[in-house]
């Protein structure tokens, strides 16, 4: 496969994923989500790969959804295209997916963020939902996610206002899981989607349908679905192998990564 909008490099089991259209920030268009997709996708289906990395440059993880593109669309068209729509199939990724930002991480480029599973930062991070300023609200599931992540009050705030959130504030609202200087940052999340990919892939994407239940169910549904997902993980030789190597004292050596 070849892409214009992405760069894609494997380095051992992770796969990255850069966004690549510098002259925009890397605004979102339609044809760099399809791109983003395609390459998620292969990824996902590569037993080669267990964990992904998505990242922009040092400037702008993603200044937003392309809003020159947008800016002519009727509603009705937008519903004919289901724009949008393949950032949902984004989030159907089953392989854990790590954010690294740095910079710009604006509207689109937030929400693109917290499709993501988790999100490490860049000391120079931006995080913002200014889409109000143009007249408009958040498109790739921002209203939904920002306000999982850090709560109602802040949600509010930052998508009434257009106000941008730094990185040491997203780390203190629960929407980055760490902060790093922007030079170490490619290179820590590389080093962090290594050891989800040193673990069995199987696994981890059990893990990670875990935790996404708890934001689709009530605590007593995901508490059962937890029960049935732990009890899969027994008919998994890596199961067996993980806890004999506990034993026997030595690092487990399993199949499935
Ligand atoms: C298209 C964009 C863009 C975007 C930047 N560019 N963001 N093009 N869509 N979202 C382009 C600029 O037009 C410019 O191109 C080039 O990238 C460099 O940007 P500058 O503005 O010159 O850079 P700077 O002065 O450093 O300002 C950076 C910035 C600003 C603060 C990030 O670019 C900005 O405010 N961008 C828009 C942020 C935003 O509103 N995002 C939300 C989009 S809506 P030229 O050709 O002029 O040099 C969204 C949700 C959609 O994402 C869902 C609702 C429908």
């Amino acid at each position: 496969e070849t892409y214009s909008l992405i760069l894609t490099e494997q380095r051992g089991r992770v796969g990255i994923i850069t966004l690549n259209r510098p002259e925009a920030l890397n605004a979102l268009s339609d044809a760099m989500g399809q791109e983003i997709l395609t390459a998620a996708k292969a990824y996902d289906a590569d037993p080669g790969v267990g964990a992904i990395v998505i990242t922009g440059s040092s400037r702008a993880f993603a200044a937003g959804a392309d809003i020159k593109e947008m800016a002519a669309k009727s509603s009705v068209e937008m519903y004919q295209l289901d724009w949008f729509s393949v950032w949902d199939a984004l989030a159907q990724v089953r392989t854990p997916m790590v954010a690294a930002v740095a910079g710009h991480a604006l509207g689109g480029g937030c929400e693109l963020a917290m499709i993501a599973d988790f999100i490490i930062a860049a000391d120079n991070a931006k995080f913002g939902q200014p889409e109000i300023k143009l007249g408009v609200i958040p498109g790739m599931g921002g209203s939904q996610r920002l306000t999982r992540a850090i709560g109602k009050a802040k949600a509010m705030e930052m998508m009434l206002t257009g106000r941008v959130m730094g990185a040491e504030e997203a780390e203190r609202s629960g929407l980055v899981a760490r902060v790093v200087p922007v030079d170490a940052l490619l290179e820590d999340a590389i080093a962090t989607a290594a050891i989800i990919a040193s673990m069995s892939k199987p696994v981890t994407m059990t893990a990670k349908a875990a935790i996404n239940a708890a934001f689709e169910t009530p605590l007593a549904e995901g508490v059962k679905l937890e029960r049935h997902l732990i009890f899969s993980c027994f008919a998994m030789e890596d199961q067996k192998e993980g806890m004999a190597a506990f034993m026997e004292k030595r690092p487990a050596e399993f199949k499935h990564r």
